[in-house]
């Protein structure tokens, strides 16, 4: 099939790219292999999708041939076919055999773009080897990317919660519309922490003495939290905050294992180069720290704010230990620091009767449990799988002893389910669906029936608290608003709001 002297090289991969790996092992690479010096350099593209179709689609066995082949093309007289082999093998899974054929041809090349492409492969696949050959040479990139595969390799780094850190300003960063709720949760931590400013979507705090992050994740309303280490104009002085001695003294206490982290500019997008450059600039300063995306503990970020570039470091907790008993999802779950202070804005209350009528995987529920004075809960859903998910989400936060009644159901059949009367509700506590995903037929005609429902179900003084994608409100009397915020769900808006029945 293949004439690359008719095509372009994009198009001649494209075509190449839709082939099994059988075809291109039976006749695109034995073609290659035949061909001389001109023709091969013309059909460079199929090393690219030999890369790419094996890595995708190749059993174990085909890879390892191909990786073989990838190796032996390191040997061509030609650059360039040297070139696309080395780039193709990282993704087939390189090991040490192509870690020494690579540092072989390091020592002998003498191109300046050879080096540069071998460099970029070694910052892969590269192991202590590479480590030592990089070192001190004019290569700084791929060592520290070396020296931090060898550091992920010989052990995992994680967050130590419970380190002591030195006062340092933090912020909490929330969904917009969500600040007020969180700096009530904050007025519970008082002793830890007071509030410095509040602006859109952050708060700002600071620590009363030290602290732990555990403190920080003490709080359940916030989205992301950070250390501001410092405030830069230009990337020279973001990598001499990083660098700090004072925010290595912070790292080295909170880190168990070696240093890593990943870097990012918050406002800016995809900022490969300026990332890489950056981390660059920190290695030079601090060897031990070392940037690298791959599983790292820490995270630095940069914000643009009024007085320049704000540099932050958050941990990077998979998963986020507040909502740890989540061990499924629905499709549509709830943001989970939104069910955390969609809770708080119900206010605490003893001898609870709540209900969630889309309970979903039973975040509301389950944030709501946890609180503690809970009587029963209630929770319905359209969907068996979500009540499945509920029932096992539950069990994991510990909590198969509070009496639960899970039903699968439409929440406008709620008088099938045991104990859901008239006027015994202290609570009801919902995300509904948005519409978005699935589309509703009539979804401001669902949420009047939540609304019915409410008023029917809930005893006075019982609340419901629910985030409302639509204009409606109730039409009853029998539900007064005590709170209603434009918030974020993350790139849509809707309302988040609070009923009492009176
Ligand atoms: C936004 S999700 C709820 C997310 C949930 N709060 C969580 O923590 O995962 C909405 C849920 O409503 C359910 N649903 C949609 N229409 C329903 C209906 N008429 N009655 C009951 N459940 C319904 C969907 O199956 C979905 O699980």
């Amino acid at each position: 099939m293949s004439d690359p002297a008719k095509r372009s090289p994009k198009e001649h991969y494209q075509l190449l790219r839709r082939l099994s790996c059988a075809q291109l092992w039976a006749e695109e690479v034995p073609a290659f292999d035949r061909a001389g010096p001109r023709e091969r350099i013309a059909n460079v593209a199929i090393i690219r999708a030999v890369g790419v179709v094996f890595f995708e689609s190749g059993t174990p066995a085909e890879r390892d041939a191909a990786r073989q082949w990838l190796q032996s093309l390191l040997h061509d007289p030609e650059e360039k076919v040297r070139r696309y082999a080395m780039t193709a093998l990282p993704k087939i899974g390189a090991d040490e055999h192509e870690e020494a054929a690579l540092l072989a041809l390091l020592e002998k090349t003498h191109s300046a773009r050879e080096k540069q492409s071998l460099g970029r492969t070694l910052e892969k696949i590269g192991g202590a080897a590479t480590l030592a050959a990089a070192s001190g040479s004019s290569l700084p990139r791929t060592a520290q990317k070396a020296a931090a595969n060898v550091a992920r390799q010989q052990a995992a780094s994680s967050v130590r919660l419970d380190a002591r850190l030195e006062k340092t300003r933090v912020h909490l960063r929330t969904r917009t519309g969500l600040e007020e709720i969180l700096e009530d949760e904050l007025c519970e931590h008082a002793a830890n922490f007071q509030l410095a400013h509040r602006a859109h979507s952050l708060l700002a705090l600071d620590p009363l003495g030290p602290f732990s992050w555990a403190d920080v994740y003490a709080l359940r309303c916030f989205s992301s939290a950070s250390l501001v280490l410092g405030t830069a104009k230009h990337a020279e002085e973001i990598a001499k905050i990083i660098a700090a001695p004072a925010t290595q003294k912070l790292l080295t206490a909170a880190t168990a294992g070696p240093i890593r982290y990943r870097l990012e500019f918050a406002d800016r997008g995809h900022q490969r180069g300026a990332v890489r450059e950056l981390g660059d600039r920190v290695f030079a300063l601090a060897p031990q720290l070392l940037n690298d995306s791959r599983d790292a503990p820490w995270q630095i970020t940069i914000h643009e704010i009024p007085a320049g570039l704000s540099v932050e470091l958050s941990p990077r907790l998979r998963p986020d230990p507040r909502f740890a008993y989540r061990r499924r999802d629905v499709p549509a779950s709830s943001h989970p620091p939104l069910a955390a202070a969609m809770i708080r804005l119900a206010g605490p209350r003893n001898d609870e009767r709540v209900w969630d009528p889309f309970c979903g995987s039973g975040l509301e529920l389950i944030e709501r449990a946890l609180r503690g004075g809970v009587r029963r809960i209630f929770g319905t859903d359209l969907s068996a799988e979500a009540i499945d998910i509920t029932r096992e989400n539950l069990v994991a936060a510990d909590l198969d002893s509070t009496p639960a009644t899970l039903a699968c159901l439409d929440f406008r059949d709620f008088a099938a389910v045991d104990g859901l009367h008239p006027g015994t509700l202290s609570l009801i506590v919902t995300n509904p669906p948005l519409g978005r995903r699935v589309p509703i037929p009539n979804l401001p005609g669902l949420i009047e029936d939540l609304f019915a429902a409410a008023a029917e179900l809930l005893e006075p003084g019982g609340r419901l608290v629910c985030t409302n994608p639509t204009p409606a409100k109730p039409s009853t009397r029998a539900l007064r608003l005590e709170f209603r915020r434009r918030i974020d769900l993350g790139g849509f808006h809707c309302h988040l709001e609070k009923y009492v029945r009176v």
